[in-house]
């Protein structure tokens, strides 16, 4: 019988439960603690710290199935992924580990009974063969001696990777870490398929594929390069799951195992393609599996590290769907078969499912619009050419700037009967790669994330704009030479007049024009390391590498955020002087609008408090006190008294921002000259923003003059409306208030008046079946609310009675049931509710005395109401 991949995950973890193992459940993809990780790479992480004796085991045998991302790092498949039969990015790795337990004998026995038992995997002995690190005498006699495979099956790899333990059969987690030598298994596909064996020229074929690998962790390696032996030798065994189970399953390819058929089916299905051998299925099938689980682990698509990984995947996932002829959309509809899919490794996900599909969702819709943006583009290179092929310099471009695939372009052309330069195309590619390899400034890693290493300088205290030199052009995410009219990207100067978000305060926005009307707008200034980069762009023109351009900042933008800068350092001085000490800082945002400040402290403030505050600080903005910047070692600051945020990492320098003798604070940011400047400050709210947080919203200078005004200007329209000057304003709405409610007593009455009058009428109506008393109706009222007196009235004149009262009001029918005690054994009002309601399409509720409901369908009240009569009569039971 064929064992699914589920059963095969359990029989894995079963076997070597039953030997001792204890199982833990998967670490996410991110271990946090560990920077030397950018993913969670192998089965063995999430124990690192106990391989390296810095943390005692709870057990000393433990098993898992762990699931892993190999998108970066030591350990990187991206580029083979769809590509290759057996590679992915996301797979979830079986291992088996003892901490100073077994060693390498019970290991490799433990390996070699699950893989050849006929009470677990079964398979053959002879399709197995080993490799053993050159030097590991030990482990190669156990091979030979203990489980008698022939010599010719085990096989010696020496540093076969160019230098000291680099070497297939020597195992490290990453550049530094725990290490040891391996011994690897494979499992022998039959001759019909090409390739050698392990260790010879042509390994690479199909032929003999690695299914388990044994570590026999011994070392700790440096960054020097040092291997300093471990405090007890540890094993650590790794078997990816979609491999095992292809061999099980008896297919050649992973991607033809039941996961990952069962999820092309749904992509076929979900994308609509007719293409169903394409290999884009694998990479989709692939990248659903990363994208969905980063994201459920807490990773979010954006431009930096991992974000950049899981935005690039989405990316390369989306791409593929569109050549598979996929509508927008379809990638975050494959979650939910993906849940279904990994059964029991899926929970994770499950609990996270609507965040990971709402993220993708979002991603998605970016991508298409990049995508949208090439497709103009091309539209415009279309209509200009008069060519029958589109040269390889623009293939490149859409494909570099808008992330535009090559097979897309093609089909457009191929519709205009244009055909594409493929040759150029690459061409381009590595014309481009070399420039970005000679450039200096950035570099990017196997997963193009970007790292700039450029330092732009920052002018802005002293000047709004200046002169500068283009250092560096990014577009969606690349650099490029040059960018053109109509596309976003970041522009990094040599020197910059413009403030990077930080500290509280927003970017500046602003321009940077050049020779013939060229235009870049600034929306943003964010800093990319130690360089600053303006988010934007460019409405006419291009700009490329080595331009010079006028760099000119938003001026009133830039006032209007200092006046708020400077008064919240004023807010914060006057918020220690009324609360006292406790108050501090705990985040800011500052921008041309208002100012915001969150501070420490546990109770909301009284007005009074606030008004104070408020109130000092425009005491020190009439006292017109100059703003002062001092640099100075950070422990003369501190010694000073300045106000630090303990969460910063400072310099052994600092910048002291210094308003006379009332505040003195670190600070990085842009300032008035003097107090006298903010003009006028106001607060517009205090608020709870966190426990033990408070949170103060402000205004200054024309901003809070008109918001003062506010409630000025609202009074007079008050006024104007009820034709009273402002001095009657106060008497003449009590008069109203009082009118109002008197007139709703009045109303109040008169409708009690109504029920008492209809109630006469409708028990006048109340006929006799099998002698109980039924009033049905439906009956005019001014408000649905009546019909509940009514019913109260009936029951209460009639003594035993069953009614049913209708109404209809704005659109709607409303209906009332009541029933009196002593009949209940017959009929409830909710069980006659419930049946009327269903034919009125409404929904209500109550007790079994009364109940009431809304419903939609007026048509169907008449009839609703004849047929009730005989309900009742059926439910009437004669003792
Ligand atoms: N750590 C080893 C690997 O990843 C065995 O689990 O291959």
């Amino acid at each position: 019988m064929i064992k699914s991949t589920s059963q095969i995950r359990q029989e894995f973890l079963n076997f070597f439960h039953s030997k001792g193992h204890q199982i833990i459940t998967s670490s996410p993809l991110i271990l946090p603690d560990d920077t030397t990780l950018l993913f969670t790479n192998a089965g063995m992480n999430q124990f690192k710290d106990i391989f390296l004796g810095q943390k005692k085991p709870k057990y000393t045998r433990i098993t898992t199935a762990q699931r892993c991302l190999r998108v970066g790092g030591k350990h990187n498949d991206l580029e083979k992924v769809g590509y290759t039969a057996r590679h992915h990015t996301f797979f979830e790795m079986l291992g088996n580990f003892s901490f100073g337990d077994y060693f390498k004998q019970e290991a490799i026995s433990l390996a070699w009974e699950l893989l050849t038992s006929s009470k677990w995997f079964g398979l053959p002995k002879d399709k197995l063969l080993v490799t053993v690190y050159a030097d590991d005498h030990d482990t190669f006699k156990i091979w030979e001696k203990k489980i008698g495979l022939p010599l010719e099956r085990i096989i010696r790899i020496g540093d076969n990777r160019g230098s000291a333990y680099a070497s297939d059969n020597f195992w490290q987690m990453s550049e530094t870490g725990p290490c040891g030598p391996c011994s690897e298994i494979f499992f022998d596909h039959g001759a019909h398929i090409k390739g050698g064996l392990p260790g010879s020229t042509d390994e690479g074929g199909d032929r003999y594929i690695e299914i388990w690998n044994l570590v026999f962790m011994q070392f700790n390696r440096k960054s020097n390069g040092t291997m300093i032996p471990l405090p007890m030798p540890a094993v650590d065994t790794g078997m990816g799951l979609e491999r095992i189970t292809a061999v099980l399953q008896n297919v050649h390819s992973n991607y033809n195992i039941d996961l990952f058929q069962k999820l092309i089916q749904s992509i076929i299905q979900i994308t609509g393609t007719t293409k169903i051998h394409d290999k884009s299925l694998h990479v989709i099938a692939d990248h659903i599996r990363s994208c969905a689980f980063l994201i459920a682990d807490g990773v979010l698509p954006s431009n930096e590290n991992r974000s950049y990984v899981l935005r690039r995947l989405i990316r390369r996932a989306v791409r593929h769907g569109y050549t598979l002829g996929a509508q927008k959309g379809f990638f975050c509809k494959l979650v939910s078969p993906l849940i279904h899919v990994m059964d029991e490794s899926a929970e994770t996900l499950k609990r996270y499912q609507n965040k990971v599909e709402q993220v993708l969702k979002t991603e998605e819709e970016k991508c298409d619009k990049t995508l949208e943006k090439g497709l103009f583009l091309l539209n415009q290179e279309l209509s200009k050419t008069s060519d029958d092929t589109l040269n390889g310099e623009t293939l490149f471009r859409l494909y570099d700037t808008f992330g535009f695939p090559i097979e897309l372009v093609e089909d457009i052309c191929r519709e205009r009967h244009i055909s594409v330069d493929k040759v150029g195309f690459t061409l381009a590619m590595k014309e481009q790669r070399q420039r970005a390899r000679n450039a200096s400034g950035f570099h990017t890693n196997y997963n193009n994330v970007l790292y700039i290493t450029h330092k732009s300088e920052f002018k802005g205290y002293d000047c709004l704009q200046l002169n500068a030199v283009i250092s560096i052009v990014i577009v969606n995410e690349e650099i490029v030479d040059t960018i053109y009219a109509g596309q976003d990207g970041v522009i990094i100067l040599d020197c910059t007049p413009f403030y990077p978000e930080g500290g509280g305060q927003v970017g500046d926005q602003g321009t940077l024009t050049a020779h013939n009307h060229t235009c870049f707008i600034i929306k943003n200034t964010k800093k990319y390391a130690q360089a600053i980069g303006h988010i934007g762009t460019l409405t006419h023109g291009r700009l490329s590498k080595g331009d010079t351009v006028l760099a000119q900042v938003d001026k009133e933008n830039q006032i209007s955020i200092r006046l708020n800068h400077s008064a919240t350092h004023l807010l914060q001085a006057a918020l220690r002087l009324i609360l006292g000490p406790k108050v501090t800082q705990k985040g800011s945002l500052i921008n041309a609008q208002y100012l915001r400040f969150d501070f420490s402290y546990d109770q909301p403030m009284t007005q009074a408090e606030t008004r104070e505050v408020e109130a000092i600080v425009n005491k020190q903005i009439r006292r017109n006190l100059p703003i002062e910047v001092h640099i100075m070692e950070l422990n003369k600051a501190i010694t000073l008294g300045a106000m630090a945020l303990f969460t910063e990492k400072y310099d052994q320098y600092v910048r002291v921002l210094k308003i006379d003798d009332f505040s003195i604070e670190l600070c990085g940011g842009t300032h008035a000259q003097r107090t006298g400047d903010i003009g006028l400050f106001h607060i517009t709210s205090e608020s709870g923003s966190a426990s033990g947080v408070r949170r103060i919203e402000a205004v200054t200078g024309e901003e809070a003059l008109s918001k003062i005004y506010h409630p000025y200007d609202a009074l007079s329209d008050i006024a104007q409306l009820l034709r009273v000057n402002h001095r009657n304003l106060y008497k003449k709405v009590s008069s109203l208030i009082d009118c109002v409610q008197t007139l709703e007593k009045k109303t109040q009455n008169l409708q009690h008046q109504q029920a008492i009058q209809e109630s006469l009428l409708l028990r006048k109506k109340a006929i006799e079946i099998k002698n109980i008393q039924i009033v049905i109706s439906h009956v005019n009222v001014s408000e649905p609310k009546i019909l509940r007196i009514l019913v109260d009235n009936l029951k209460h004149h009639l003594g035993s009675a069953i009614i049913v009262l209708a109404t209809i009001s704005n659109g709607k029918v409303s209906l009332v049931t009541g029933v009196t005690k002593d009949l209940t054994h017959h009929t409830t009002a909710t069980e006659l509710l419930k049946y009327l309601a269903k034919q009125i399409h409404g929904k209500g509720g109550g007790s079994q005395h009364l109940a009431q409901a809304t419903g939609v369908n007026i048509e169907a009240l008449p009839t609703a109401l004849t047929n009730v009569k005989s309900w009742i009569s059926d439910k009437i039971k004669i003792i």
